[in-house]
């Protein structure tokens, strides 16, 4: 039996596999972000500690003896975020996560003082990133970063409580720009330019190695007979993709998430920084991974059934077969924009809203809005010398048939739908679980059965292209204006 355990943004979700990959069990526990000031996005870490221990306690009680025959454990989490322990190990304040937007001036001063991290590290400085972050708490908070003696990333403050130790993977530390991303290892010049050494890293293992292993303590209250291995385990995305079987080069996943991914294997690092093309480690040995990412998905789906006092799925359940691109159009930069932007200020709107605009219009423009900015992500990532004809869909927003139409549509790609719903991180997670409790990664990371593939609709490809065209025109417009 093997535990995957997702920290997701929204919710911390375990799911338990048997030797096969069937799904045993599963549960869930919901997060919160605190956003204290605007374009600040935050989460207090034992809050990530106690939504596991509750959600691992609901699986020992569902499934005693599947839990007693637990091997392998894996991670997977939100990346990105800066998570500062003093020498006891205690949290020094709130983490600062993906999506947090307050560090940009600390990015262009970066970038400016050290190419490297352009080279090495193989991405643009944007804020979502660990090390920039860590510049701002250095420069703001110089009590905090004086105590800071280990700066995790989110998953492995969860491996910290399970296992006791100090372990990072690859594809989730090449996130924070202090990786050699093509060496992975830490590079001690990344790190001396926000003030940082080896020391106040962790020990870097594969995703798919043994990082350490599950307390006595907790192997006793979830009731394991010997203690499960922890896997060294990936960022969500590349755990996403380990969980669709996206591990060869050109095979890739769509997701709609709370941020928007369109990501692809590489077998190399492929960097392309003018882009803001993301270039990681994979979380299997040997392998890297280009992405595009946005960071409002789901999120402006939500955004606007909070605003309008409905359910997203009672929005998407509205907006019955689509015939064209929506006459009303959506900018999805709720808290600005990574790919292809890198834009912290650039905020939402809409445009061409009319009399009879109504709710299904803005439903459809969200969507729509969406999908551009997806289509953006593709376009640099093809730029970056990829070139991709089918994407595995995971996220919430995948259980939108519509959605994935205008998706394939646009992105002119097919898009295959996993029967098994949404497990995709935390699948990944137990796969790599499995790895490093079984000692190999040969037959593990298989594609899941597929329950659909929804082709390009050709009677949509052209009106799409052509308001795809228009769309496009909008950011340079808003950015020209002074926006
Ligand atoms: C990737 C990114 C997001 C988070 C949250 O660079 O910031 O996808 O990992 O899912």
């Amino acid at each position: 039996m093997f535990i995957g355990l997702d920290i997701g943004t929204s919710s911390v979700k375990a799911i338990l596999l048997d030797e096969t990959q069937a799904l045993i069990a599963s549960a869930s526990e919901p997060l919160t972000v605190q956003r204290p000031h605007p374009s600040w996005s935050e989460q207090d870490p034992d809050g990530w500690w106690s939504a596991c221990e509750k959600a691992m306690d609901r699986l020992a009680a569902e499934v005693p003896s599947a839990m007693a025959a637990v091997k392998g454990i894996g991670l997977s989490g939100h990346m990105h975020g800066a998570t500062l322990l003093g020498v006891d190990d205690q949290p020094l304040r709130p983490c600062i996560l993906w999506n947090d937007g307050r560090s940009a001036s600390q990015c262009a001063e970066l970038e400016a003082s050290e190419p490297k991290f352009l080279s090495l590290g193989g991405n643009r400085v944007m804020p979502g990133f660990t090390a920039p972050k860590l510049q701002w708490v250095r420069e703001n908070e110089p009590e905090v970063f004086e105590k800071t003696a280990k700066v995790l990333l989110p998953k492995d403050y969860v491996r910290l409580k399970l296992t006791g130790e100090h372990a990072g993977d690859m594809s989730d530390s090449a996130g924070t720009l202090w990786l050699d991303v093509a060496k992975r290892d830490w590079s001690d010049e990344l790190l001396a330019a926000t003030g940082l050494t080896r020391e106040h890293m962790p020990r870097l293992v594969e995703g798919s190695e043994n990082s350490g292993q599950l307390r006595a303590e907790l192997c006793q209250r979830w009731g394991m007979s010997a203690a499960p291995v922890v896997a060294g385990g990936g960022g969500d995305n590349a755990a996403s993709a380990c969980g669709v079987g996206a591990v060869t080069p050109g095979s890739g996943f769509v997701s709609l998430g709370t941020s928007g991914v369109v990501f692809v294997t590489n077998d190399k690092f492929s960097p392309n920084v003018e882009s803001a093309v993301h270039a990681f480690c994979h979380a299997v040995p040997s392998t890297w991974h280009q992405m595009g990412v946005i960071l409002s998905a789901t999120d402006s789906l939500n955004w606007l059934a909070n605003t309008l006092d409905a359910s997203p799925a009672d929005l998407t359940g509205e907006l019955g077969e689509i015939t064209g691109p929506s006459p009303v159009h959506f900018l999805p930069y709720l808290g600005g924009e990574r790919t292809p932007h890198n834009d912290v200020d650039i905020r939402a709107g809409f445009y061409g809203i009319a009399h009879d605009t109504d709710r299904r219009a803005l439903t459809h423009a969200v969507l729509d809005g969406v999908a551009f900015a997806l289509k953006d992500c593709m376009a640099a990532l093809e730029a970056a010398g990829s070139s991709v004809e089918r994407l595995t869909a995971v996220g919430g927003g995948s259980r939108s048939a519509a959605w994935l139409e205008i998706i394939a549509s646009l992105l002119n790609v097919t898009i295959d739908v996993p029967a098994d719903g949404d497990f995709g991180a935390s699948l990944g997670a137990a796969r790599l679980g499995q790895a490093a409790a079984t000692g190999t990664v040969d037959g593990v990371f298989t594609a899941p059965p597929m329950s659909t593939s929804i082709e390009p609709r050709s009677d949509l490809t052209n009106a799409y292209a052509d308001a795809y065209g228009r769309w496009r025109q909008l950011y340079p417009a808003l950015k020209q204006a002074g926006f």
